[in-house]
């Protein structure tokens, strides 16, 4: 039987096949890289600034910082902006890359934190941002769509309501880079992005990117950069600024061969192809009386993400049954997003999570579809 990836949202799969030639051909040649002293030859660094940059309408390559993960990112925007007698807003939808950086200010020194809810339609209100906003606010940390729900976020009322009160907004994108389009340079106010790169950008496992607006973001991580070593102090400028240590150079290679893909392809093509993916599936699902699908009304299926529960059966067993009995795949739970169901009728502990992206055709669609479909009764 073969096996079918549901589960697109915590990774793609399977990688184009330039990425996965791009990581090996890095392995390919002697490993030298510009900032220490070679002569850039093989360092994908540089250019995979330059690719992300065109793909998320940033005006300077320079605020680009590549790190290890979306979670490294998320970390460095809250440790350095949520300060001892500072407020904080974020919202139920938030990952917990997002919900424990902020529990562990909370907890830690004692910040004030407000968390916004979504409305019936899985997205978050302007005007609950606007009420949530103190004279403390520091900063506000909100998702670009929930990992959960796959409901996307207006971004720009928020941006303008975060701009008009002179806060910093943090977007966790790590959803929609790559599946929904999104112009840094045309957003109101101060505003860091920060996503994974594995997952809509198709690159491998083990870089996060952080996009800064500007270079006064206080340091946190600092050390050796290969440049300037007489210096006492990390280098102030952008990016290194928020770059130290050995970067994943085989993982930098793959995701800048990953954002050229999703250039090239389009990342309104890729929405559209996942958005029809889950027209199918929740067409499919309507009609089988033991699926509930959440009740989130939020009909733009570009992030690929279908939540839902089996009447009778734990979203865990179901997960186990369509691995087990189906090779199929899926994520089952609360994905790390324990407040994103909140509220919802009956507060249901979890759901099964299936997720499509590129990878995932029709046939893998079908094949959930029947195998949802001999639960019936079970
Ligand atoms: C919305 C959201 N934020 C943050 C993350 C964290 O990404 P990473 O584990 O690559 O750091 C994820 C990953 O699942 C996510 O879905």
């Amino acid at each position: 039987m073969r096996s079918v990836h549901l589960n697109q949202a915590a990774t793609s799969f399977p990688k184009p096949r330039e990425v996965v030639e791009a990581v090996h051909a890095w392995f390919d040649r002697p490993p030298v890289d510009a900032a220490r002293g070679g002569d850039g030859a093989n360092d994908p660094v540089a250019p995979c600034r330059k690719e992300l940059a065109g793909l998320l309408g940033v005006n300077d390559a320079a605020g680009i910082v590549l790190l290890p993960s979306a979670t490294h990112a998320l970390n460095l925007v809250i440790g350095a902006l949520v300060e001892p007698g500072c407020h904080v807003v974020t919202s139920t939808l938030e990952h917990n890359s997002v919900l424990r950086p902020i529990a562990h200010r909370e907890r830690d020194i004692g910040v004030a934190v407000t968390m916004i809810e979504p409305g019936a339609d899985g997205t978050l209100e302007p005007a609950s941002l606007q009420a949530a906003l103190r004279p403390s606010t520091s900063l506000v940390a909100l998702t670009h769509a929930s990992n959960v729900t796959g409901s996307i976020q207006p971004v720009e009322e928020l941006a303008e309501v975060a701009a008009a009160a002179s806060v910093p907004l943090l977007l966790d994108a790590s959803q929609t880079a790559g599946a929904v389009s999104l112009t840094h340079g045309r957003l109101p106010g101060r505003v860091f992005v920060a996503f994974a790169g594995h997952k809509g950008l198709m690159g491998p496992p083990g870089v996060g990117c952080l996009v800064v607006p500007d270079s006064m973001l206080p340091q946190t991580i600092v050390g050796g950069t290969g440049m300037r070593s007489e210096d006492r102090f990390h280098p102030p400028d952008l990016p290194l600024r928020h770059e130290a240590g050995t970067p994943n150079l085989p993982g930098i290679a793959g995701l800048r061969a990953g954002v050229r893909f999703v250039h090239r392809i389009g990342v309104e093509a890729l929405g559209a192809h996942r958005a029809w993916l889950v027209e199918r599936l929740r067409e499919g699902m309507r009609v089988m009386g033991h699926i509930r699908l959440f009740p989130l009304a939020h009909e733009d299926g570009r992030v690929g993400i279908v939540p839902f529960c089996v009447a009778g059966w734990d979203p865990d067993e179901v997960g186990l049954v369509l691995r087990e009995s189906f090779s199929i795949e899926v994520r089952t739970g609360l994905h790390c997003a324990p407040l994103a169901l909140r509220g919802l009728p009956g507060e249901p502990r979890g759901s099964v999570r299936v997720s499509v992206g590129l990878g995932t055709a029709e046939d893998d669609v079908d094949l959930l579809l029947a195998a949802l479909a001999s639960l019936e009764g079970c």
